[in-house]
């Protein structure tokens, strides 16, 4: 084993997932999400020993085969062995048809299942041994999401001498709705034994230090509360981009002349409209697909000058609601390009793979408007990707008010994505609007994005921890 660190990353998956091709040869690939975009820069950027623990994305033939750990550009990854029923109760089960529904406001009810929660405890406790045997005496260990919510107890348990942060990329849902979970208490219990428990919006925050009350009968005082003679703390940090990396990206000439090319082999339409989302349920893209093609029924906008593009990458692909939904959006872009296409000139352009990040930022540059609708989403960097690749200043971005962003992007075209006749009002007002009208809105939205980048994010987390983990410290002498 590698020597040990004092920044460990525990995530459900690590920064690159492991593909075995079909000739038995073995690759890694940046894996999917928006965790991986904000957190792998950061750890990728630290001068020292820093640690990622996370599944290397793939069914291992058993827990007792795992990969060793490696270094993967300046990181060691030390990969947590999943067996395939793990991924089945764990990953698909507990956390994506369990967690992943019950904290998108149930969008589409959630399933419990007792098999389910016993598998997350087992790969919980994996997770938090593997982390307790990579951190180096007095470390900072940052577990993030939903998928390892009791690693923090856990690991607690076993070395109290840490420094431990949780994150959840995604919302915590209102009090009302995480009452339904058979297991509340214990993954209440779970985060408490974070020193900080970070969530994406106050609104969050507010939600877990109700529930701690509601449900623990602790008694939370403003942003912190007291368990076991510690302080716990728990307060909002929206998560961003490495906004200089997307920068770089956008002024290389090469990115720009396939923005051209892109434009130009879709006909160089006057409008071209973008989304790019896991084919995710919560992602609104049916929403989206629905509103231009009610716009292309009623002779609102014309197929020859308005395109779209859809890229939706594909997502947990085994879990049946995931399935429906594919079904149901190929099914749409079916409908509107027999409807409305020309050969070669499809009204949507639909993409479903992965693509690489000069591809995507090509496509920033491409696009008027990148339209971004989710039903609920935790931050959503997409659209602050958007921004930042924008260096002319030009463009114009259709956000739900239910994405985490919006609060931050109040600049955006803001959507209600459940007001099909309001998306369609605001398609229309993004594509008219005048120049002076789209910069304006722009200039504000870069500044918002520029200045709370990821850097600022992290840093402000690990401040707030080293802070309290000072004061629990002089508490206790
Ligand atoms: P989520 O975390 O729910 O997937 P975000 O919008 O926060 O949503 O983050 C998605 C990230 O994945 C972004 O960094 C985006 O650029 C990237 N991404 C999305 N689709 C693709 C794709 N097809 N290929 C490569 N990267 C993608
Ligand atoms: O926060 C959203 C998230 O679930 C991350 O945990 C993850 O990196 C990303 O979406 C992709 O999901 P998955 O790991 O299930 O492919």
């Amino acid at each position: 084993m590698a020597h040990k660190s004092d920044f460990v990353v525990v995530a459900n998956r690590l920064p690159v997932d492991r593909i075995v091709g079909g000739d038995g040869q073995t690759s890694w690939r940046r894996s999917p999400g928006g965790l991986v975009t904000a957190v792998e820069p950061l750890m990728r950027q630290r001068e020292g020993n820093g640690a990622w623990v996370g599944w290397a994305g793939d069914a291992s033939d058993g827990v007792d085969e795992p990969i060793a750990p490696f270094d993967n550009d300046g990181l060691t990854l030390y990969p947590v062995p999943l067996a395939a029923q793990e991924i089945e109760e764990y990953y698909e089960g507990f956390s994506n048809t369990s967690l992943w529904p019950l904290y998108h406001d149930a969008i589409v009810p959630a399933e419990y299942h007792r098999a389910w929660w016993n598998a997350y405890v087992a790969v919980n406790q994996r997770f938090a041994d593997a982390a307790a045997s990579v951190a180096a005496e007095g470390a900072f260990v940052w577990v993030h999401d939903y998928q390892l919510q009791l690693v923090p107890a856990m690991l607690r348990q076993k070395r109290p001498d840490l420094r431990i942060g949780f994150f959840l990329h995604i919302p915590f849902p209102p009090t009302e709705l995480f009452g339904q979970l058979p297991w509340r208490r214990q993954i209440l219990e779970g985060l408490l034994g974070a020193d900080l428990v970070g969530f994406q919006t106050p609104g969050g925050a507010a939600n877990f230090l109700r529930l701690t009350r509601d449900r623990l009968g602790l008694k939370p005082s403003g942003a912190a509360v007291q368990v076991d003679g510690r302080t716990v703390r728990a307060r909002s940090y929206p998560i961003s981009i490495d906004v200089s990396s997307f920068v770089e990206l956008a002024s290389m000439p090469e990115v720009q002349e396939r923005a051209r090319q892109i434009r130009h082999d879709l006909g160089d339409p006057r409008t071209v409209l973008l989304g790019i989302d896991r084919l995710d349920y919560t992602k609104g893209i049916g929403i989206r697909l629905e509103a231009l093609e009610e716009l292309l029924d009623e002779d609102r906008i014309d197929a020859s000058d308005t395109v779209m593009i859809q890229v939706a990458t594909p997502s947990r692909e085994r879990v049946e609601q995931y399935r429906v939904l594919r079904e149901n959006v190929e099914r749409t872009v079916g409908r509107i390009n027999g409807s409305y296409g020309a050969v070669g000139n499809p009204a949507v352009n639909y993409i479903h793979r992965s693509m690489p990040r000069d591809e995507i930022v090509a496509l920033y540059l491409a696009a008027d408007i990148m339209v971004v609708t989710p039903f609920r989403d935790g931050m959503n960097l997409v659209a602050k990707e958007y921004i930042a690749c924008r260096l002319d200043g030009t463009g114009s971005l259709i956000l739900s008010e239910f994405a985490g962003a919006a609060r931050e992007l109040k600049n955006a075209y803001l959507v209600n994505p459940y007001d099909i006749e309001g998306v369609k009002e605001v398609f229309l007002e993004a594509i008219e609007a005048p120049r002076a009208e789209q910069r304006r809105r722009m200039r504000s939205l870069q500044r918002q994005v520029t200045k709370h980048d990821v850097a600022h994010w992290a840093q402000t987390f690990v401040d707030d921890i080293t802070r309290i983990r000072r004061e629990n410290r002089e508490g206790s002498r």
